[in-house]
């Protein structure tokens, strides 16, 4: 048993549609939750620079004594992994458990991804689909624009601003034939319906956040890391920019309010003789 909360974060909103998820499936346990919107985006950062983030990050979420750190954020998943292994916690992303998912629920063996741009060049999940089944074929495409739409609020189904850019990006996949696609940015789930007016309702949608999620619950619960049952559930949310608009924003992630603090995410910072 586990009493210390869960650590979650990402660049920004996107990964609160992990902690979601973690809400339904472990409704008692404690979460603290970072997001980075003061830098948001990092999917158009170069590698170094979402590196030396992540290690803020994490940094953030250690002082918070966390049981196991989540990254929520496929740019983070797919360009820092080997840091979070290096963590004193567990370290869950959302690469592996979403491959797993993908390649589970394809027929035809053609997947594809979309994420931002940093997650797609990364060829961090083309490796992980590959190393799953070399016969998968898999399609990745960077769809960097559907961030700012998210975070706009361009999120209705049918929007006729996020449908076009949704048909650019989305219609060559769809004429490779794919019966599967990967959602490998964490802000993607909230424009699934205008996705699928596009694919179709055939092709099958994976949710990267909460694949992750149901990843980490597993986990906790079969190492015994779960928290005491009946305990009072505490959940807080950090941001590194103004707390003006989060709430509303968080609302349309998570389906209820929540509040934030601000914090200087600047100030964490990772020596060079940490092992992470
Ligand atoms: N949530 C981030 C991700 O999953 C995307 C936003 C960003 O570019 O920072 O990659």
């Amino acid at each position: 048993m586990d009493n210390r909360p869960i650590g979650v974060f990402d660049s920004g909103l996107g990964g609160l549609t992990a902690v979601k998820e973690l809400e339904a499936a472990l409704p008692e346990e404690s979460i603290v939750y970072f997001g980075d919107t003061g830098r948001v985006p990092y999917g158009t950062r170069s590698r170094e620079t979402v590196r030396r983030y992540a290690r803020q990050d994490m940094a953030f979420l250690l002082e918070h004594h966390v049981k196991a750190v989540l990254a929520a954020c496929g740019t983070v998943s797919a360009n820092a992994g080997d840091v979070g292994a290096r963590l004193p916690v567990p370290y869950f992303d959302v690469v592996a458990p979403t491959a797993a998912a993908a390649a589970k629920a394809t027929g035809n063996g053609k997947i594809g991804v979309i994420g931002t741009t940093a997650s797609i060049n990364s060829g961090a999940y083309v490796q992980a689909l590959e190393a799953i089944d070399a016969r998968l074929k898999v399609f990745a495409s960077p769809c960097p624009l559907f961030v700012p739409l998210v975070e706009n609020g361009f999120v209705q189904t049918g929007d006729q601003v996020a449908r076009l850019v949704a048909e650019r990006y989305l219609e060559p996949l769809g004429q490779a034939g794919i019966d599967t696609l990967i959602l490998g940015c964490t802000h993607f789930p909230i424009i699934a319906g205008t996705i699928r007016l596009v694919l179709g309702e055939k092709v099958r949608l994976i949710d990267s956040g909460k694949e992750a999620a149901l990843a980490l619950a597993n986990f906790l619960g079969e190492h015994e890391m779960l928290c005491q049952p009946g305990r009072p559930r505490r959940a807080e949310y950090y941001v590194s920019d103004s707390l003006e608009n989060f709430g509303g924003a968080a609302a349309q992630f998570l389906g209820h309010e929540v509040e934030a603090a601000r914090i200087d995410i600047e100030s964490y910072v990772v020596s060079h003789n940490s092992d992470f």
